[in-house]
């Protein structure tokens, strides 16, 4: 963040939050001691943070105490064949010496992309594990961490084999921190759930090492342009998330289960008739 931009925030936050505060607003939400819960977060939603990421991480585990779970998502969409790359696309002309050089993802260094400085963070921080996928991998730490992160599929990663489907199998709960439905990975586990048997996948590749060796690894995931902003308001209709203020920003809080059950049907009903 540039000076100016720091300026500019402080300008516009009338008063800084702190861990302190941070875990008052997240408690007054709902999120309690034992909690397994998934975080979507976005820092500068929450005004200015005194700590940055470092208060928010430590407010979401205050939170949950010793007996709860805490997982973020790790996403490395940058280890991919570069051929398939559209957020950006590349220059034709770069994809061989691309594919050439790209490093293999390695579950201890390879860096988040687009998760954010609070997932980030995260991901570095003493006792968290991630899971072994090189491009939708998880991070966790807390009792159910191995429950959630071990296993994790290389093909159909958000699918019936990724963390987001044990969160729904625990019962767990999902956090949208300042960020909207949008960002909430578990609706993946919905529509591998909701499209029909056959339904074609995208071709992945990711370089990995196997057996010391740097390969290219075939995998599939589900590719479709489902508008995860307005299930999600559906979904709030219900009445089935909480939502509240945390810091500067707006939070909402709910069931995983509840929220993946809602939006199977709801592409049954309305996308995949
Ligand atoms: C993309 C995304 C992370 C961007 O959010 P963001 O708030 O702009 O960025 P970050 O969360 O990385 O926070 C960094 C920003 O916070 C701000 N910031 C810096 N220090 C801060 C502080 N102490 N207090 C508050 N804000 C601060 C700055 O604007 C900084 O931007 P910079 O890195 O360009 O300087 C967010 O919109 C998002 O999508 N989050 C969810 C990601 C996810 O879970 N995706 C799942 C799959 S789609």
């Amino acid at each position: 963040m540039s000076t100016e931009q720091e300026r500019a925030l402080i300008e516009a936050t009338h008063r800084p939050s702190t861990a302190t505060s941070l875990r008052s607003d997240l408690e007054a939400l709902g999120l309690a001691p034992g909690a397994t819960v998934m975080v979507h977060a976005s820092l500068s939603a929450l005004g200015y943070v005194v700590g940055g990421p470092e208060a928010v991480v430590d407010a979401l585990i205050g939170a949950i105490g010793p007996t709860g779970t805490l997982m973020m998502p790790a996403h490395s969409g940058q280890y991919t064949d570069p051929v398939n790359w559209r957020s950006p696309p590349v220059p034709v002309k770069w994809i061989d010496s691309m594919r050439e050089a790209m490093p293999p993802f390695d579950v201890a260094k390879s860096p988040t992309r687009m998760m954010g400085s609070i997932a980030e963070y995260f991901r570095l921080s003493p006792g968290v594990c991630r899971s072994n996928h090189p491009t939708v991998s998880a991070a966790a730490i807390g009792p159910n961490t191995s429950m959630l992160l071990d296993g994790h599929s290389l093909d159909q990663g958000l699918g019936e084999g990724s963390p987001q489907a044990r969160l729904y199998d625990l019962d767990g709960q999902i956090l949208l921190l300042g960020v909207s439905h949008a960002n909430n990975t578990a609706m993946h586990v919905a529509e591998y759930r909701a499209v029909p048997e056959g339904h074609p996948l995208l071709a992945q590749r990711s370089p990995m090492t196997v057996a010391g060796e740097r390969v290219w690894v075939d995998h599939h995931e589900i590719d479709e342009d489902n508008e995860f902003a307005t299930i999600g308001d559906a979904f709030a209709a219900t009445g089935a998330q909480r939502s509240g203020a945390v810091g500067a920003g707006v939070a909402h809080l709910m069931s995983a289960r509840a929220l993946v059950d809602f939006t199977t049907k709801w592409l049954q009903q309305h996308v995949y008739r």
